[in-house]
């Protein structure tokens, strides 16, 4: 390399009139006029007009076989435009370099896209070539915010005297409800590291260690089913700490958001955030993340038809059931073809079926209006607070909390179609008073809802063993417009709750030790009351960058199947590694 960069493209402005400079980086594109020949040359700082004049011959002919994406270093000398040149729309729009000396640094082939930020071309195609799409200049900008981010993130913590300790990545399977990534060791043929879902374990042991404040921005890894906020492998920015209950962490977790907010958005949260119980978040929204942005709350109906002769809500209500409804204002109008999309849609989400009923002309009419009495209706009239012209959607299940979660996606579906929600709000509350425990078909037993360390309520511990399902947990979710961002529990720090909780889960005395040992025995090691926290942190620079797929802000992301396009992982490996390995692959 000949010419040595003095300034970035981006920062040339009048100024720098009459100096003489070397700027570096890409042809963005190129524009032959006859006479002249110009480039915009593109760094990660911005664009500038570089122009070349025949009167030198040799660099003239060498400026003219550039093309876009060739990576140049250019010396001239900085003028400013003529008035008639002027652009506006370029933050170095008022001057252009007059190029003395050119050095091709690099030619490049045509590439598969426009490096330019609206393009028609697949995710695929982008992920394959994820070098290219990180020169466009959103994903360039994406990348500086999540840089921001994590530097807001330490000062934040560093300043309230957190101290960022690093766990390890080879480690054995933590719980976190996900699949585990294992690794094979070589040294111990047979064993396996688990990748960590979480650093839960060790960030309790290193409160067992005496270090009251810890932080980390640390990779966890997840084998699970992706979606658009779910990567295999994804970012957390974890948090525990020592001698606290929740009111500490969610007051410092408060205090984080707020200052992070306000130095990446210029937004002034208000705090204390509102808080709302597990219960309530599932009757009023149907969802324990709420979207808080706007109405549309369920209501529960079923009491008003203790005695109906309709069938469908008799048997729900024979098995103690749920009947919930929804209204929708101004939608008396739905047509029998959109009724019917929803309730296919009701289905593809795993409803058993959505019933509905319009309101117009003071009285309720069309789909199962005709089965309700005139004391039913009238009552339901009076619940719902009918008034002017509305669509009501009812969903009816034994099973309660499916029930209100199907009706809490129908609410958000329909707040997206009716254009309900307003992009410049920012909701953010806690969902607090989870259950324990949750019983899971597929294992026929109880499984903890956040992890198995999470102390359950102590005035709800008498029902442990006689009505699991009823015990709460100090667990803590954080919401923003409708997305979980962070969630953590007050712990358990004592050996003997931790094994009743493990007996609660049916996690019997062998396993817990060959598991989670080393946990138990350094609780009886003077273990510190503790609890924590931890934030996807690539979902809340999703959030704060203002896109809805988290690849957009993680450099070399997966696809939904977890593959990584560029360079074509996950890939077979050699037999040998395998027999160092002790690994026999079963082919299909
Ligand atoms: P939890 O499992 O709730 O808690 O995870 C914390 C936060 O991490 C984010 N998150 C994800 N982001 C992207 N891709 C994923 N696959 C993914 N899974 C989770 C979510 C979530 O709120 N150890 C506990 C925390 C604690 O108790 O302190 C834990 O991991 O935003």
């Amino acid at each position: 390399m000949r010419l040595k960069r003095t300034h970035k493209c981006g920062e040339l402005n009048k100024s720098h009139s009459g100096q003489s400079v070397v700027v570096s980086g890409w042809v963005n594109n190129w524009r032959d006029h006859g006479g002249l020949f110009f480039i915009d040359l593109r760094d990660r700082y911005g664009k500038v007009q570089i122009v070349f004049s025949p009167e030198d011959e040799n660099l003239y002919q060498v400026a003219k076989k550039l093309r876009t994406e060739y990576v140049v270093a250019v010396a001239g000398k900085v003028s400013p435009r003529p008035a008639e040149a002027l652009n506006k729309e370029l933050a170095t729009g008022e001057i252009e370099v007059l190029a003395e000396e050119i050095e091709i640094l690099n030619p490049s082939k045509t590439t598969p896209f426009e490096i330019k930020d609206y393009i028609d071309v697949s995710e695929d195609v982008r992920l394959k070539y994820r070098y290219l799409d990180l020169r466009r200049p959103r994903l360039q900008q994406t990348m500086l915010l999540r840089h921001q981010i994590a530097q807001a993130t330490r000062e934040f913590f560093n300043g309230e005297g957190f101290v960022e300790i690093e766990t390890p990545i080879l480690t054995k399977s933590t719980p976190e409800g996900a699949r585990d990534f294992l690794v094979p060791s070589r040294l111990q043929g047979g064993k396996f590291y688990a990748l960590p879902q979480s650093p839960q374990t060790y960030k309790q042991i290193l409160m067992v260690a005496g270090f009251d404040r810890y932080y980390q921005i640390v990779k966890c890894f997840r084998d699970e089913d992706l979606r658009k906020d779910r990567q295999p492998e994804f970012t957390q920015i974890d948090v525990e700490m020592s001698f606290v209950d929740e009111e500490d962490v969610l007051g410092t977790m408060e205090k984080f958001m707020k200052q992070l907010f306000q130095k990446v958005l210029g937004i002034e949260l208000v705090t204390p955030f509102p808080r709302m119980t597990y219960q309530e978040a599932m009757d009023r929204f149907g969802s324990d993340k709420p979207d808080t942005r706007f109405g549309l709350e369920l209501n529960e109906i079923g009491d008003i038809f203790k005695s109906t002769d309709f069938k469908v809500f008799k048997n729900v209500l024979a098995e103690n059931g749920y009947i919930g409804a929804l209204v929708v204002p101004e939608a008396a109008g739905y047509s029998r073809k959109q009724i019917d999309d929803l309730t296919a849609w009701t289905r593809s989400v795993g409803g058993s079926g959505l019933a509905h009923l319009k309101f117009a002309n003071g009285a309720l009419e069309g789909g199962i209006s005709k089965f309700l009495s005139e004391n039913e209706s009238r009552e339901l009239i009076g619940r719902l607070q009918l008034s002017g012209e509305a669509l009501i959607l009812v969903v009816a299940d034994p099973r309660r909390e499916l029930a209100q979660t199907i009706l809490g996606f129908l609410r958000n579906k329909l707040a997206e179609t009716l254009q309900l929600i307003d992009a410049g709000k920012h909701q953010l509350h806690w969902t607090v008073d989870f259950p324990l425990l949750e019983y899971s078909e597929e294992e026929k037993r109880y499984v903890a809802r956040h992890h198995p360390f999470t102390s359950p309520k102590l005035e709800d511990m008498h029902l442990l063993d006689s009505a699991p399902e009823q015990v709460r947990a100090r667990a803590y979710d954080l919401i923003y417009n409708g997305n979980e961002i962070s969630g953590g529990s007050i712990r358990i720090h004592r050996r003997d709750l931790q094994e009743q909780v493990f007996r609660s889960l049916k996690i019997g005395a062998e396993e817990a030790e060959a598991k989670f040992g080393f946990l138990l025995e350094a609780l009886e090691f003077g273990a510190p009351p503790h609890g924590g926290i931890a934030f996807g942190f690539d979902r809340l620079v999703m959030l704060l960058a203002g896109t809805n797929s988290i690849r957009d802000v993680i450099t070399f992301p997966k696809t939904a199947s977890a593959v990584g396009l560029m360079e074509q992982t996950p890939s077979r490996v050699d037999e040998k590694q395998l027999r160092e390995l002790y690994i026999n692959v079963i082919k299909e």
